[in-house]
């Protein structure tokens, strides 16, 4: 008696094991299709590292590291430069006229930030 008891609750044991791994093992498919798209914009994260900067002088940079780290405000300063390149007589500029280096920390020239907000104001005035 005491052993047909025991091969009982085994047996119900196993069958809630089976009823709590069939739903477990049926939602891993849909789960895994769609892991791609979540994976590639995990990638796309690490491939924007944030700002070297977390104190900022101009709108523009600030604006653009909040939103996009420092892929985005290397956007908006190429997105200057050309501006002030086209529109300005600053003559054939480039990254280094205000930058002593580049990446990772685009430290400044001593004139940098005066030589930016010059071509900001410059340029905004050319707009109107
Ligand atoms: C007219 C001067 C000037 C030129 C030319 C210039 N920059 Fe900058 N850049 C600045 C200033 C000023 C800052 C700091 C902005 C702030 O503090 O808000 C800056 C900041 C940056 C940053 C933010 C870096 C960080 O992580 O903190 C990047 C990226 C950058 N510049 C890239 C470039 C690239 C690429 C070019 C060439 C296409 C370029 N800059 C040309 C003035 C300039």
């Amino acid at each position: 008696m005491k052993r047909s008891l025991t091969a009982l609750l085994a047996l119900g044991a196993i069958a809630a094991v089976a009823l709590v791994v069939a739903p477990l093992s049926a939602t891993p498919l849909p789960a895994r299709s769609t892991a791609p798209t979540v994976d590639v914009s995990l990638d796309d994260d690490e491939d924007a590292p944030a700002c070297h900067r977390t104190e900022f002088d101009t709108e523009m940079v600030k604006k653009a590291c909040a939103e996009g780290g420092q892929f985005a405000a290397k956007r908006a300063m190429k997105h200057f430069v050309r501006a002030a390149k086209k529109t300005l007589s600053v003559g054939n500029v480039d990254c280094k006229t205000c930058h002593t280096g580049l990446a990772p920390e685009y430290a400044l020239k001593d004139d940098g930030l005066t030589r930016f907000n010059d071509w900001k104001k410059q340029l905004e005035a050319a707009e109107k």
